[in-house]
C-alpha cells in the first residue's frame, strides 16, 4: 500500500513537472515573439529644446505642449499595443503607466514632491532603456537605441498630461 502510494505521487510529479516544462516553451516562444516586435516612431523631435537630449531627471518637457502632442504620436505608434490607446491601462498584463508617480501628487512639501517626480521620472526612463525582464524572460522590450531621451521624456510628459481620474 504504501509502495503504491509512493508511486503514484512520483507518477503525478513527473506529469505535473511535464506540464510546468510546457508553460515555460509556451511562456518563453511569447515573450521572444514580443521582444522582437519593436516598432520606432515616426516622429520628428528636432524642434525639442536642447536640455531634453540627456538621460537626466527630472523630466525636462514636463508640461511642454508640444512635446505633449508628439509623445501621443510616439506613444500610439509604439507603446499602445501593450499599454493601451492614448495610455489607457486597458491592456493587460502591461501596467497602466499613469499610476506611476501618482502617489507624489498627493505630497504637500514643493521640494520633497519635485525629489518624489525625479525619481518616478529615473524609473521611467530606466524601464524604457532598459525593458523589463524577469527570470531571463522579457515582458516589455529595451528601447535603448530605438527611442532617445528627447522621444522618451515627450512620452512621459503625454502619460501625465492624461491623468488617472
Ligand atoms: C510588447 C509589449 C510592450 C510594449 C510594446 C511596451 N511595453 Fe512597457 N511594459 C510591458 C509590460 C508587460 C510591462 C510590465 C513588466 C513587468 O513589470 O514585469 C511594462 C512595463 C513598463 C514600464 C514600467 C511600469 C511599472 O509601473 O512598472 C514602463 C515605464 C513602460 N513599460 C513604458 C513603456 C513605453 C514608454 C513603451 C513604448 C515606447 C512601452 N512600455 C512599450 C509591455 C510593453
Amino acid at each position: 500500500m504504501q509502495q503504491y502510494t509512493r508511486i503514484s505521487i512520483q507518477a503525478r510529479a513527473r506529469s505535473g513537472l511535464a506540464a510546468l516544462a510546457l508553460l515555460a516553451v509556451g511562456v518563453l516562444v511569447g515573450a521572444a515573439a514580443h521582444a522582437i516586435e519593436r516598432v520606432a516612431p515616426q516622429v520628428d523631435a528636432s524642434a525639442l529644446p536642447e536640455q531634453a537630449r540627456t538621460w537626466a531627471e527630472p523630466n525636462p518637457l514636463r508640461g511642454n505642449e508640444a512635446a505633449i502632442a508628439l509623445g501621443r504620436s510616439a506613444f500610439n505608434q509604439s507603446c499602445a499595443r501593450c499599454h493601451g490607446e492614448d495610455a489607457n491601462g486597458s491592456r493587460s498584463p502591461a501596467p497602466d503607466l499613469r499610476r506611476l508617480g501618482l502617489g507624489c501628487r498627493r505630497i504637500q512639501d514643493a521640494a520633497l514632491r519635485q525629489r518624489c517626480m525625479g525619481d518616478a521620472d529615473a524609473f521611467f526612463i530606466h524601464s524604457v532603456r532598459y525593458g523589463k525582464q524577469k527570470f531571463g524572460i522579457v515582458h516589455m522590450p529595451p528601447w535603448e537605441g530605438v527611442i532617445g531621451p528627447d522621444v522618451a521624456w515627450a512620452l512621459r510628459s503625454f502619460i501625465e498630461s492624461n491623468p488617472l481620474r
